[in-house]
């Protein structure tokens, strides 16, 4: 059999994930019908809207879906009608870490992508390519074959894929259009391997074909797991190092970029920070602490484990300055936080470093005023209810406050934090700030980005991670 020529992709989920890759396929692929699914009615409306407030912030997204939605890129609730016309179908739902029950806190909760599986194969009435492209554990692929294959209808074929997905937030777009690599695992059959070429034709209408790399079902599986283990792990080795240079008086940026010379090493991903947050470093690495436990393999547990646990002390650690440096108390102080999402350019919050700073000054009954330029208010509200569970939203709301710009935020406090890189944090009248601030005034700086002689001449007192006290 000849490998199958891919005219209909349904994708079910319509997140981050699945959202962004799916509408540039749709753009690049002008002769495939790309069907966006989700359970999620407003989810759907919002790709639908016509004035294109789309459900996820993402720069150059609206250009792609202005240009394909409508033409072959659809976004619908009906996921049976998608599911049976399409000939490839990628899974892209959520699948987050387990709350409760067998490896909560750590194990992949794969209910979202059985749940899924399962309505593939009981209402699909032809073959069709099922493509992993969530985030899961090793050997997910392989029960997801199982359930299909148990319970298809006679004449239906599954050939399972996994396409991990490593584009980041922020720059999905540019990632997309420009891969470093596509990786695609099959099964190292006849069949997988039909199903895997029909999969890199489909990205053979933008990607050289040199960067779609063909491997094993179930070292594709693991490369998505070992690449988010192996960047998050650079952020907590400078994290540490940042630590060492605040107890020295080095500067961690000037050992970043002498470290980042080296050719081996290289220039990216060593910026110190108050934390890595995002959907999936975190999830990742406690996915492979969970697999390489159940294969007792206990050293190897512990060594991924503890990039997380750097990187909760360095949360802690900040927080920790920040109540230090205002006099070892900021019970009834005025403290603005700057940037809610894991990282700029993204109105996503999860796991973000500013959720636990946030946790630790309501905690020390600080007043917090927040301000971000992109997330929503009603997601800040769900996520401090979350973190902080037990305590009425009422009583959060009377420490917390949703300030509309940073002069508001800054309004009365002692301290402003730097909890996210926006640009825009970098481009304030730092005067109008002081101004407004109570004597003395001060700035934490979490993300390396002020320039601190500028804001001491102001008359600021200056923390920044990774620096020793000026
Ligand atoms: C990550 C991976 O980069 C991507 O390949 C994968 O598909 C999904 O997970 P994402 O979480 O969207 O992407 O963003 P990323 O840019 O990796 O940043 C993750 C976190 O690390 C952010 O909180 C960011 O602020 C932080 N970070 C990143 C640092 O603290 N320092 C750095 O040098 C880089
Ligand atoms: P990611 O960051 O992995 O894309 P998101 O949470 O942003 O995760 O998106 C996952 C989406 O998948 C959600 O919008 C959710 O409603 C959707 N979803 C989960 N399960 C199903 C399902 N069985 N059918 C359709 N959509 C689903």
């Amino acid at each position: 059999m000849a490998p199958v020529k891919v005219q209909k992709i349904c994708c079910i989920g319509a997140g981050y994930v699945g959202g962004p890759t799916c509408a540039v396929i749709a753009l690049n692929c002008p002769d495939i019908q790309v069907t966006i699914v989700d359970l999620n009615q407003a989810r759907i409306d919002a790709w639908n809207s016509k004035d294109f407030k789309l459900p996820i912030y993402e720069p150059g997204l609206e250009d792609v879906v202005r240009k394909a939605r409508g033409r072959n890129l659809f976004f619908s609730t009906d996921v049976d009608k998608a599911i049976n016309e399409a000939d490839l179908i990628f899974v892209s739902v959520n699948t987050p870490t387990k709350k409760s029950g067998v490896g909560a806190g750590f194990a992949a909760d794969l209910n979202y992508v059985e749940l899924a599986t399962r309505r593939i194969a009981s209402v699909a009435t032809s073959s069709k390519i099922v493509v992993e492209k969530s985030t899961v554990p090793c050997r997910t692929a392989e029960s997801m074959r199982t359930i299909l294959e148990a319970n298809s209808k006679p004449n239906c074929h599954f050939d399972i894929l996994s396409n991990p997905e490593f584009l980041a937030e922020g720059t999905a777009i540019n990632d997309l259009l420009k891969p470093d690599r596509v990786l695609i695992g099959s099964l190292q059959t006849p069949e997988g391997i039909d199903a895997c070429t029909a999969l890199a034709d489909v990205y053979a209408n933008w990607v050289p074909k040199e960067r779609i790399l063909t491997v094993g079902l179930w070292s594709s599986e693991l490369s998505k797991l070992a690449a988010n283990a192996m960047l998050a792990q650079r952020i907590s080795s400078i994290n540490a190092l940042s630590a060492i240079c605040e107890a020295t008086g080095a500067n961690i940026d000037e050992v970043a970029n002498a470290i980042g010379f080296d050719s081996r090493i290289g220039p990216k991903f060593l910026k110190a920070s108050v934390g890595f947050g995002g959907s999936c470093f975190q999830k990742d690495i406690l996915n492979l602490v969970y697999l390489s436990e159940s294969l007792h393999l206990p050293e190897v547990a512990a060594y991924w484990r503890q990039v997380v646990d750097m990187n909760e002390y360095q949360k802690r650690r900040f927080a920790k300055t920040v109540v230090d440096t205002l006099f070892k108390t900021i019970t009834g102080k005025r403290i603005a936080v700057l940037g809610f999402a894991f990282k700029a350019d993204t109105g996503d919050t999860r796991e973000s470093a500013a959720i636990t700073l946030i946790k630790d000054f309501v905690a020390e009954k600080a007043l917090v005023q927040i301000y971000d330029p992109k997330v929503e208010h009603e997601q800040i509200w769900l996520d401090l209810a979350e973190a902080i569970p037990g305590t009425p939203i009422e009583a959060i709301k009377k420490q917390v406050t949703i300030c509309a710009s940073p002069v508001e935020a800054a309004s009365k406090a002692e301290a402003v934090v730097i909890a996210t890189e926006w640009k825009e944090f970098k481009e304030i009248k730092w005067e109008d700030i002081y101004a407004t601030m109570d004597k003395p005034a001060f700035v934490f700086d979490g993300r390396l980005l002020l320039d601190a002689e500028k804001l001491r001449k102001i008359g600021f007192h200056v923390t920044t991670i990774g620096r020793g006290a000026a």
